[in-house]
């Protein structure tokens, strides 16, 4: 016989899981922004992608793993191969169409940054593409151009940035511990030797491939490995500064992947107020041995913000709505973060993870902590191991990828292949705002500027315009592979108050391009004006 539950037991009970489900309720139902599939079939999984100032995005995958969907044109092979497929495509986004790309030497797994005058140049990868740099120049008919020997270290699963003089470093890579820069100082350069990446390196599991890197204002480089990081001054191979290592010990770089963005950073008469990283989710340091044996951990559901500049910083722990391994961190135009792709348990790595998350999430920085994040609408295909993000120009983001598998596999496991290419419009591209977007009128598109220069901006408004309101922000297009934007950063630009401009409905602003190489390398931008919170469409500038 069953004993009734006294009633007041029972109202206790109802009230503790009433509780219990709104402390695991999302803070916010799940209503933002919108998903459509742009192209279902691009003939390659996107496992690299690199936005080029033209608005093409360059595509590539690996090489090495038998034909790809899509021929290579005009019945060409890859040398000494009956591979005749391609590995690399070119996507152009005003024409939703796709081109393919000769892609010889295997380039899996390797790293990349978007050069000063917008070519991108691409380093290492696996076997015989370990120590090949390869440059893409972007144009009708422009392909991939190979340098033999372009790097002193082979690597595969290292990091790039841009650095203050033009040159990218390559840090690391797998078994290896130490640094090199492209193009070379002189024609003996070696690379230099980075204990940090040694002493982060977790036995028979790593767990510090991929490190977030991140050009920090005074020139020095932020690096984060595992589970702490260092200022490193990559000139002298000195330790600036250690920061603490995060509160919960636990690991967010490769295969525990997490991710990172420098948050957006304001210039004021010529300063920035304030540095600070943001590093979100990952997987407990049990998870990829436990992964292995066919048990899923769950993910991280932490983020962690440290400000840089502070004198003695520390690291403060935020909780999301969902935990997310190997999900993708995008500044938005608005200096927002947007949080996407991934799994919810398991780790990086083949067949490693079986819960997709399939919502993105909005981390809103300025708000107070308990009010940043925000659900979003999620998207119908799950973007596991080897997939990637990146902002458009018109402030969509083009989502693709997702190979769990060590070869194509389309039948018979639970997340085929995918060959897509999908769009998430944040909820800003929404028609009702579109009376609150400015539209920029000038400059033109590809305009060069100098350090430090004034740039009158004016754009059109079809709403009145709260000139209080207003935004001029810069974003640096980054190369994402494996969860990670290469040399992403936003800065929020020292600029006036707009006014009417006479005789016409148009608005301008006087803008400040940034003081130096520190706090923007030189090179391709995209510029936004954004009103309430509303982003334009981007235009290209190049800072010289
Ligand atoms: C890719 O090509 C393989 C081999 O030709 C074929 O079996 C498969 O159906 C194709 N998949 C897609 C998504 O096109
Ligand atoms: C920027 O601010 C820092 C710290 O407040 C200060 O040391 C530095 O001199 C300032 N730089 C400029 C250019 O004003
Ligand atoms: C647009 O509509 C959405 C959803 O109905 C709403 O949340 C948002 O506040 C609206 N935006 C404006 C600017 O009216």
């Amino acid at each position: 016989m069953i004993t009734p539950l006294p009633s007041l037991h029972f109202h206790n009970l109802l009230i503790s899981l009433l509780f219990l489900l709104l402390l695991h309720a999302p803070p916010c139902r799940a209503d933002g922004g919108s998903w459509s599939l742009l192209l279902p079939n691009i003939g390659i999984s996107a496992m690299h992608m690199q936005l080029l100032p033209n608005d093409r995005v360059v595509i590539y995958d690996r090489t090495d793993f038998g034909t790809s969907n899509i021929s290579l044109p005009a019945g060409k092979c890859r040398p000494n191969s009956d591979d005749c497929s391609a590995h690399s495509v070119e996507y152009d986004v005003a024409s939703n169409s796709i081109r393919p790309l000769m892609l010889v030497s295997n380039i899996w797994c390797s790293s990349g940054s978007l050069m000063p005058d917008g070519t991108l140049t691409q380093t290492g990868g696996q076997d015989d593409g370990s120590l090949v740099v390869r440059t893409y120049n972007s144009c009708d008919t422009c392909d991939w151009q190979e340098i033999q020997n372009g790097l002193v270290q082979g690597r595969w699963y290292a990091t790039n940035h841009l650095l203050p003089d033009g040159r990218q470093i390559i840090i690391g890579g797998r078994q290896v511990f130490n640094y090199e820069f492209y193009p070379k100082i002189s024609d003996t350069q070696n690379a230099v030797d980075f204990p940090f990446l040694v002493q982060t390196n977790d036995p028979d599991i790593e767990n510090n491939l991929y490190p977030f890197v991140f050009l920090n204002t005074d020139g020095n480089l932020f690096v984060f490995a595992n589970n702490r990081a260092i200022l490193f001054d990559y000139l002298h191979n000195q330790v600036v500064k250690t920061f603490p290592t995060i509160p919960d010990s636990e690991p967010r770089n490769y295969p525990s992947t997490g991710s990172a963005v420098l948050l957006p950073m304001k210039i004021v008469k010529g300063n920035i107020t304030a540095v600070e990283v943001l590093v979100c989710g990952g997987a407990p340091r049990s998870a990829f041995l436990n992964a292995n044996i066919g048990v899923f951990d769950r993910a991280l559901d932490t983020c962690c913000r440290i400000k840089i500049s502070d004198p003695d910083p520390i690291w403060v722990m935020e909780t999301m709505p969902l935990a997310r391994v190997m999900g993708d961190m995008l500044l938005l135009p608005n200096g927002n973060v947007l949080i996407i792709n991934g799994g919810s348990t398991g780790t990086a790595g083949w067949e490693l993870c079986p819960d997709p998350v399939l919502n993105p999430v909005i981390y809103r920085p300025g708000n107070q902590i308990g009010s940043r994040f925000e659900v979003q609408n999620p998207t119908t295909i799950p973007r596991l191991y080897h997939s990637t993000a990146l902002l458009l120009r018109d402030g969509r983001v083009l989502v693709g990828g997702s190979n769990p598998h060590d070869k194509y596999v389309f039948e018979d496991v639970m997340y085929p292949t995918d060959l897509s290419l999908e769009q998430f419009s944040p909820s800003y591209l929404d028609s009702n705002s579109s009376g609150l977007r400015p539209e920029i009128i000038s400059p033109v598109t590809r305009t060069t500027v100098g350090y430090g220069h004034q740039m009158v901006t004016t754009f059109a408004m079809s709403d009145k315009l709260d000139p209080s309101s207003v935004l001029v922000t810069m974003v640096a297009p980054p190369f994402n592979t494996h969860s990670f934007s290469m040399n992403q950063r936003l800065l929020v630009l020292d600029s006036g108050i707009p006014t009417m401009v006479a005789d016409s409905l148009n608005y301008e602003v006087l803008v400040t391009v940034p003081p130096s190489s520190n706090i923007a390398p030189a090179g391709y931008y995209l510029l936004f004006v954004v009103h309430k919170d509303i982003p334009s469409q981007g235009i290209w500038i190049r800072i010289k």
